[in-house]
């Protein structure tokens, strides 16, 4: 793909991390109701294969929220666009996430869904930005912690393009400066 600098995380790489992650998960809800909360749209391609790689019964519920719109940095406002169709009330919530940036996203949802009396509420996420952290907020289960680089492809976008690519990568700045 012409508009990517390199690749960060080869298919293969992410294949055998999404294995480790949802053998954790297997082991960890054991006989545990739990509902996956994938949050739309970026988090569709890791919840695709991590539901695979849990082999213990779950329900699957997605959420959309705005939080970045078309440019490349965080608004800091959230709000939701679609919410869960299940009842969480009294059940396991773990929310899929395709990267953690500034946090708020997370933090928002967090917030939002332990309203509503769940058991308890975890997170995986594929990637994670540490550097780009504005509040306290920490994956549950992470897959790789990544520096301040502009990546996409396997879920993630830029102006909603590039999600298909089966890896992440380092996006080139041309391609994100020509707008
Ligand atoms: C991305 C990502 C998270 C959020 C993380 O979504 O999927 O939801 O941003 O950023 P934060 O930690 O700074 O809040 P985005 O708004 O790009 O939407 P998308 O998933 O539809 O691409």
């Amino acid at each position: 793909m012409q508009d990517v600098q390199r690749v960060l995380l080869s298919e293969e790489e992410i294949a055998r991390k999404v294995k480790q992650l949802g053998a954790a998960i297997t082991e960890d809800y054991q006989g545990k109701d739990l509902v996956l909360v994938g949050i739309l749209k970026g988090a569709i391609v890791f919840l695709a294969d991590l539901m695979r790689e849990i082999k213990t019964p779950v329900n699957v519920d997605f959420m959309a929220v705005s939080s970045y719109g078309e440019g490349t940095t965080s608004s800091g406002v959230v709000r939701i666009l679609k919410d869960l169709e299940l009842s969480v009330e009294g059940r396991h919530i773990l929310i899929v996430e395709d990267i953690v940036d500034t946090g708020l996203t997370l933090e928002y949802l967090v917030d939002i869904l332990s309203s509503r009396q769940p058991a308890s509420i975890r997170v995986a996420a594929l990637l994670d930005k540490p550097d780009r952290r504005m509040v306290d907020a920490v994956p549950d289960y992470l897959g790789f912690s990544i520096p301040d680089d502009f990546v996409v492809g396997y879920g993630l976008d830029f102006a909603e393009q590039y999600r298909s690519l089966p890896y992440v990568g380092i996006l080139k700045p041309d391609a994100y400066q020509e707008g």
